[in-house]
């Protein structure tokens, strides 16, 4: 099986590489990115590819070269980023996904997972356990391109036969890769300073309750989905959900192991989109079709979030560079 991995340098993509070079075999995934990668483990695992999915032709010569059967396709712009530069939002997430669909109708590409979001949602859908079918009326560009992805993956899967399956991930919360653009990038930016012992300015309220998730879980999902057997699967795209947390439950839940951790509340832009998305999500499909539980709550998370930062901080590399 040869695995294409877009967006590989990302916060989820970081890691979804390694996980699949460790199952499939390094040389087997491909990773590919606008930037190079940051971690020693992802550039020496396997192939690195630059790339700009907005980039047909580009994104063409690497399915062909590589014999790409199946594609992660995790490049996007965040929500945050999003609202800043609509026209990029479209350009990446849209029409990268678009060029993929159409180059995947012509290969031999069998299989995509395509990461929606809990941002396909809006101020007019239920903000407590949002049903998986409900009001898909998002009021961000990352959202509409989200809705957006989400019919063109139910187009081309019923219209030209393509194997698709995606997740509305909530916001995930790592250690390896930080987030870049988004609007949940609070709940880990606030273990950095933590661990640091430096207060954090915390950019929504703090009673900004959003669903959240952690990176093993926001990985094992996606194995999951991928391999349950395509009969069991009513929906193309699921609802997915761990835990729900406001910013000032979180900050008390790291106060348990750093003792006088400050966080000051100062809303900007974000505040906004963050209270145009739910507080929590129903997701019994996911857990009736294919079997998803997760296995992380709040306390777990933030033991393993700060022990992992820790470590990192002690060998001298607590910020990835490259
Ligand atoms: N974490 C994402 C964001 O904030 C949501 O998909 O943009």
């Amino acid at each position: 099986m040869r695995i294409l991995v877009t967006g590989a340098t990302g916060q989820i993509g970081s890691e979804l590489t390694l996980v699949l070079r460790e199952r499939y075999g390094g040389d087997a995934v491909i990773a590919a990115g606008h930037r190079k990668p940051a971690s020693a483990a992802l550039a020496s695992s396997g192939p690195f590819v630059s790339l700009d999915v907005a980039n047909r032709d580009a994104l063409a010569r690497v399915i062909q070269e590589h014999g790409i059967e199946t594609v992660y396709h995790l490049a996007a712009v965040l929500s945050a980023t999003g609202e800043q530069h609509p026209q990029r939002a479209w350009d990446v997430n849209v029409n990268g996904l678009y060029n993929l669909l159409e180059l995947a109708r012509e290969s031999g590409i069998r299989q995509i997972f395509y990461p929606s979001s809990i941002a396909v949602f809006g101020p007019r859908t239920p903000r407590d356990r949002t049903p998986q079918d409900t009001v898909l009326s998002p009021t961000t560009m990352y959202g509409v391109t989200k809705v957006t992805g989400e019919l063109l993956c139910d187009y081309y899967a019923h219209r030209f036969g393509l194997d698709i399956r995606g997740l509305r991930y909530p916001g995930i919360i790592s250690s390896e890769t930080p987030p870049g653009g988004g609007t949940t990038d609070y709940a880990v930016e606030m273990f950095y300073l933590a661990v640091e012992g430096k207060p954090y300015t915390c950019f929504v309220r703090e009673d900004t309750m959003l669903p959240m998730m952690f990176m093993p879980d926001c990985l094992q999902a996606a194995l999951d989905l991928m391999e349950a057997p395509e009969a069991k699967l009513r929906y193309r795209t699921y609802n997915l959900s761990a835990m729900s947390f406001t910013a000032g439950e979180l900050a008390a839940e790291i106060r348990k192991h750093v003792p006088g951790f400050r966080v000051e509340y100062v809303p900007d832009f974000r505040q906004a989109i963050a209270d145009s998305w739910p507080r929590s999500i129903d997701d019994s499909a996911a857990r009736a079709d294919w079997g998803w539980k997760p296995r992380y709550g709040l306390s777990e998370m933030v033991a393993e979030m700060l022990a992992a930062l820790s470590r990192r901080r002690a060998a001298g590399c607590l910020y990835p560079t490259g």
